[in-house]
């Protein structure tokens, strides 16, 4: 099995280029993407090379550095309008995940604050991204800090869909909480959820664990409950992709019926995200649009079709956990518990 250090972002900037780990052909290979145009990073996002909140809100923001590189190459006067039309096309990506849309609007925000000269700007969208990029290591790790407490010496902690460096710059929300724990000398096992369609459970964050030394295993989506029935689980953690003022929680379909399983056998259920994830624009989860994915994405296991032919599909990529299967949600702030709509609301003021 290949390995890779362990301190690898999965996207940065070198001179110019982005450089992301392409997370299709993992854990087969370790491949990293260098990519020169705006174009590609939305690519990337849309194909699902980069993928979790976090990574592809920094994804973006750094692809509107290329766009602000190309667009300093054109007439001063289309600068701008240039720079707005790659946010528009990194913005059509992907719907759910908020982070997309707000590292879109704080770049074009600071562009745009340059007193039109495209120089400055274009400078200024590079300093941007890169300091986004840094919050985001300093958020998991904020967010390791602060949850990593909650979990039970011993424990076995139940996972969905991957949160580790992976979905991140590095290091992880939920996984990282998990991590956080880990290398503080408590012993963990992690069950992990495989994560039917993509498997991101199964081939992501088994993977990480296993770079790490966390103890892991994987299970089918479907085990998670008679796991729960045997006493087997003592903490279930997930990320989120979009989380509304009143602490609705979008993340990776699945996520639902785990919380729900969780509260049926009366097991802590939380949720790792940065602040910047909730999107106090929406009032409840019922607002959150939920990305819709290809058929092929559940007919076919790895490019082999294992559905009959014309077989129809529903492939929602995201479902809504009511707030009130939330025991807490662990931000980079702090842990906040229920009321939400009142303790986040709070948490942002502060
Ligand atoms: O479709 P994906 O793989 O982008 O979905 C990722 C998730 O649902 C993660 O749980 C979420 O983004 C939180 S990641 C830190």
């Amino acid at each position: 099995m290949l390995t890779a250090p362990k301190d690898t972002y999965t996207i940065s900037w070198r001179d110019g280029v982005v450089h992301m780990i392409d997370q299709r052909v993992l854990p087969d290979r370790f491949e990293v993407l260098e990519l020169t145009d705006y174009r590609q990073v939305a690519d990337a996002i849309r194909t699902m090379a980069v993928r979790g909140a976090p990574a592809i809100g920094v994804s973006a923001a750094l692809g509107l550095a290329l766009a602000a590189q190309e667009a300093l190459a054109g007439p001063p006067a289309e600068f701008f309008e240039r720079l707005r039309a790659a946010g528009q096309t990194l913005r059509e990506t992907r719907p759910t995940a908020v982070n997309l849309f707000w590292a879109i609007d704080r770049v074009l925000r600071v562009a745009e604050s340059q007193a039109g000269d495209p120089e400055r700007a274009a400078a200024a969208v590079l300093a941007e991204a890169l300091a986004m990029q840094e919050e985001d290591v300093l958020a998991n790790r904020a967010m390791g800090a602060f949850g990593g407490p909650l979990l039970p010496e011993g424990g076995n902690v139940l996972t969905h869909c991957n949160t580790g460096s992976l979905a991140t710059v590095y290091y992880g929300t939920a996984l990282g909480v998990i991590r956080n724990a880990f290398e503080d000398g408590k012993q963990l096992h992690v069950w992990v959820d495989e994560t039917r369609p993509r498997l991101q459970g199964m081939k992501l964050t088994a993977w990480e664990c296993r770079e790490l030394g966390i103890p892991a295993t994987v299970i089918s989506d479907n085990m998670a409950g008679w796991a729960m029935r045997q006493g087997k689980v003592d903490a279930v953690i997930v990320g989120a992709d979009r989380i509304a003022a009143n602490g609705d929680t979008a993340n990776k379909i699945g996520t639902y019926a785990a919380a729900v399983l969780a509260q049926a056998h009366q097991i802590p259920f939380y949720v790792a995200a940065p602040l910047s994830t909730v999107d106090f624009s929406l009032a409840t989860g019922a607002e959150i649009p939920i990305e819709e994915r290809a058929a092929d994405e559940v007919t076919h296991v790895n490019g082999v079709q294992v559905a009959p032919d014309g077989a129809q599909v529903y492939n929602p990529a995201f479902d809504v956990t009511p707030a009130g299967l939330i025991t807490a949600i662990i931000t980079d702030r702090a842990v906040v518990y229920p009321p939400y709509t009142e303790n986040l609301a709070r948490l942002r003021e502060a």
